[in-house]
Parts: structure tokens; sequence; C-alpha cells
């Protein structure tokens, strides 16, 4: 799909399509209102006629209608006027899409961005407009032998506004929306690959691709380089497996050298079956999808590097496999991590925190202006948040914030949860300086507890994806979260040059 922005009106619009929006009852926006006029009063007697009542999600399509210069009018509702907020907006462009696909046309302009908002601007609703119609026509038929269904029609996209001061800025959103829908492709296609084609090793070859395509420089280390560098704690999750572990760093400098980056970490585990504390049969297909912050990563790393950020970011991802087997870690093993703490092992399925602390360590190097981890790091995660907000914790409250505002910003929520210290208790452990479960209670909480022991010398956040990464069930597939609030706090930081 190509998109374009275009100041105009939308009643002189030629093409295949024009979209506009009704709000509940049957109230004209300004563009459906120049539509009516030129129609001569057309558009309005079909929502007196009750055909069309500006509910949320509902859609209408005309052919020809008397006046215009284009094959079809939609009209998509967009509820209350005075209810409007960013999930009607996204709704109302999802709605669009969905009924611009079932007609023929090959192209459409949408004179939706001028729907009037409080908090949002033209760019904002360019930019949202752009991520959802990429996520209407994405698909994964890799897999496939025979492709079913037919291909989208729809080819061009033009986002009409009718105010010219707003078009410099909603270019530019456009930009960003393409890159952030491009980086969430990316999060997505490879979550969705089955676990045996996307191993530590193609993580791998993934990184290096991209790092080619960019002109970035990227360090893969192997077995042999984590012994080195003392990371028992990442080699002990990989013990089980058959799959070489890898710790793949990829460097972004949009930036002089001397500005310190911001470290982007992400969990790789391209399986995990538990390992010896094997995880119950039942979806256990879904852990494929226990590599999604790995694919976060790459993703908003591919986005910043298409838009040409100017900052500096490193991407670290630990990969490997949780498997059981004769050689696997097992339950009361004691490992020594990077960091030189010992960790007793009781429960082998918790070993996204086992890979994470070791690459937590190697980020020091780098000297960190700020590390952001991101994992799908507990099922307690998806019991406490659903699959609506992401889990957040962090050790700095401005960074908190600040996340915060770019997940609000980006339409990829997210939702604090405290690190106290009254829960570093649940991690004592009475053979090892720490333990790798806390029980139970709290355990999101408990995790990051684990991480934070990491993390001591540098700001640091960290985002539970679990139940937000992917979807289960008829529609099940992964989502690219949070590559949107990735993205958008990282072009935040290109705002706010002053810290
Ligand atoms: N990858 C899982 C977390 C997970 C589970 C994400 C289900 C999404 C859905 C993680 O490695 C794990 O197994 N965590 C354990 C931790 C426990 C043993 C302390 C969990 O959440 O049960
Ligand atoms: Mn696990
Ligand atoms: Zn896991």
């Amino acid at each position: 799909m190509k998109f374009s922005i275009k100041s105009g009106t939308p009643e002189k619009q030629r093409g295949a399509c024009v979209a506009v929006g009704v709000f509940e009852p049957g109230k004209l926006t300004e563009a459906a209102e120049a539509m009516d006029k030129i129609a001569g009063g057309y558009i309005g007697g079909i929502l007196r006629s009750g055909d069309m009542k500006g509910n949320a999600g509902s859609t209408l399509v005309l052919h020809n209608v008397p006046g215009t210069l284009c094959e079809r009018v939609l009209l998509v509702g967009l509820g209350k006027e005075q209810e409007i907020n960013d999930k009607a907006y996204r709704d109302a462009v999802r709605a669009a899409f969905k009924a611009l696909h079932e007609t023929g046309a090959t192209d459409a302009t949408l004179f939706l961005t001028d729907v009037p908002m409080k908090e949002r601007g033209a760019a904002w609703k360019v930019s949202q407009a752009v991520i959802v119609a990429m996520e209407s026509i994405y698909r994964f038929d890799r897999l496939k032998s025979k492709i079913e269904g037919a291909k989208p029609h729809l080819r061009k996209i033009t986002l009409g506004t009718t105010s010219r001061a707003e078009l410099a800025a909603s270019e530019e959103a456009l930009q960003q929306g393409l890159a952030i829908a491009d980086g969430m492709n990316l999060a997505k296609n490879l979550g969705n690959l089955a676990p045996n084609i996307c191993t530590p090793t193609y993580l791998a070859e993934q990184a290096t691709g991209i790092a080619k395509t960019h002109k970035l420089k990227v360090t893969i280390l192997g077995q042999k380089d984590m012994e080195k560098l003392g990371m028992g704690s990442l080699l002990a999750v990989a013990r089980g497996s058959r799959q070489p572990a890898k710790l793949i760093a990829l460097e972004y400098w949009g930036q002089a050298k001397k500005e310190r980056p911001i470290v982007l970490v992400g969990k790789g585990v391209t399986f995990d079956t538990g390992g010896i504390s094997l995880k119950p049969a039942a979806e256990m297909d879904e852990m494929k999808y226990d590599m999604c912050g790995a694919a976060s990563v790459l993703g908003t790393i591919t986005a910043i590097a298409q838009m040409r950020l100017p900052l500096n970011v490193i991407g670290i991802i630990p990969t490997t496999e949780n498997m059981p087997g004769g050689n696997a870690t097992k339950p009361g093993d004691v490992v020594t991590s990077m960091s030189g703490q010992t960790i007793e092992i009781l429960n082998t399925d918790a070993e996204g925190r086992l890979i994470l602390c070791d690459a937590l360590t190697y980020a020091e190097r780098y000297e960190p202006e700020t590390v952001i981890d991101i994992a799908t790091l507990t099922g307690a995660c998806v019991i406490a948040l659903g699959h609506v907000a992401s889990g957040l914790l962090s050790n700095d409250e401005e960074l908190a914030e600040e996340l915060l505002r770019a997940s609000g910003q980006a339409a990829d929520p997210a939702w604090r949860l405290p690190l106290w210290d009254d829960y570093q208790e649940q991690l004592k452990s009475n053979f090892a300086d720490i333990a790798n479960i806390g029980g139970r209670a709290g355990g999101t909480i408990t995790a990051a507890c684990f991480l934070s022991r990491f993390t001591r010398k540098y700001r640091w956040a960290h985002l539970d994806i679990a139940g937000t990464a992917w979807k289960s069930g008829k529609e099940k597939g992964a989502t690219g979260r949070p590559v949107p609030l990735l993205t958008q706090f990282l072009i935040g930081r290109t705002v706010k040059k002053g810290r």
C-alpha cells in the first residue's frame, strides 16, 4: 500500500472512493458536509432515512453519489461527537479499511484527519491511520503452500486534509507511521514464524541482515564468547538445547559517539518448554512467541534506522531455546551470573530473567543513558493486566513517566506496577545470593525485582509484554507490540534535546 498526503476539499476528489466521517446520531463532519452540499443533500437524506446512524464501527458504501467526481463515497461512523477519543478514532479507521477491502476500490482518499479531537492534531491522526491501515492488510502466509483468499485490491491511500497549516507535520507523521508499521510487521513476522525455523541462529542472521540494510554494526557472541564473559546464567538456560545460544548486539549510531546510548534488551527465547520444570501441553505452541521482546527490539531499531533518528540506540538480544534434556539445568542448580552474583535456579521455567540478567550486565559496557528491557516474562502479568496493557516497572520515576506518555501517544497501553523493596524478600535463597523465583504472589513484580539486582548502574525500565505481544485463539498471531511505544519514546527523545 502506498500512502500520500494531500490538502484539498473532499468534494473535488476523483478516484475509486472518498471516505468521510459521520457522528451519531447522524451529524455530518465538515468533510461529509462538503460532500453533501455538492450532492444536493443526498447524504443528509440517507442519514435521515436511518440507514446510517454514525454509530462507532458502522460504515456505508454509496455508489455514484450525484454531483461527486468519485465512484464511491464511504460513510464512516465515529460514534458520539463528545465521546470521540483515541480508541474511537482508531476503531473508525479500522472499520473504514474493513469496508474498503470489501469493495473493489484500488484507491481511496480518506478525510478522517480533520475529525475534531481535543488532544490530537492532524499529525497524530495521520500516523495512526497509517498504522491501522497497514495492520488491516497484514497476513502471514509464508508457510502456506497455497495462498488462501484474494489479495486486497486497495493499493493507493491518500490522506486528505483541508488544513494547509498542518501539511508539513502530517508529512513527517506519515513517515513515522510507516516506520512504526514496518517495525511492527518485522516483529510480527519473526513472532509468527515457526520455532523450528526461528531459532537463535535465525535471529542472529536476521539481525545481521538488518545491519547490512541500514549500515549498522552487529556483533554475535557464541557459546565460547559467552563463557569467557562469565555468562553462567544465560548458558544455564541453553544447556538443554541442541540449538546454540547467541547474544546479539545491534548498534545504531545516529549521533556523535560521545552521546550515551539508549540500550534496548529483548528476551529471545525462541521456544520455551519450561525445561526440566516442563510446561503443560495445552497451548505450548504459543511459547514460540517467547522471543517477541527480541523481535520488538529488531522492529524498533529498523523503524528508527528508517527514520534516521538523531540518537544512539543499541539493541541487545540474548537468545536461546529452553529445553529439557540430559544436560539441562535442574531445579536446585546454582549458577554464577556475569555480575558475579550466584543464582539458585529453583524453577527452570523462570528462564527469561536468567538470560536477561547477563544481557543487562553486558549492557554496562555501553555506559548507557537508559536501559529498557522487553520480555514475555510472566504469566502473572496476563492475570494482572490481561491482554490490554503491558506491565511497566522502573527504578526511575522520570523514565517511567516518559514511557507512559509515549505509550499514550502511541495508543500502545502500558501500566505501571510497583518495584518496592518489600517484594525483594521473596527472592531470598538459602543456598545462593538470590533465587530465580519468588512464589506465586506478585509474580510480575518479583520477576522485575530479580532483574533490578542487575540494573543498579543505570536508569532502567522493564516492560512485561506476556499479555500483549500476541493474540491467542482464532485470531492467533503476533501484535507487533510494543514497537509503537518504544519507537514513540525514541522519537520523543529527539524532540526533547535538553537532557
Ligand atoms: N515465557 C514465560 C511467561 C509466559 C507464560 C508468557 C505464559 C506468556 C504466557 C516465562 O518464561 C515463564 O514460564 N514464566 C513463569 C515464571 C514462574 C515459573 C515463576 C510463569 O509465568 O509461570
Ligand atoms: Mn518459562
Ligand atoms: Zn519464557
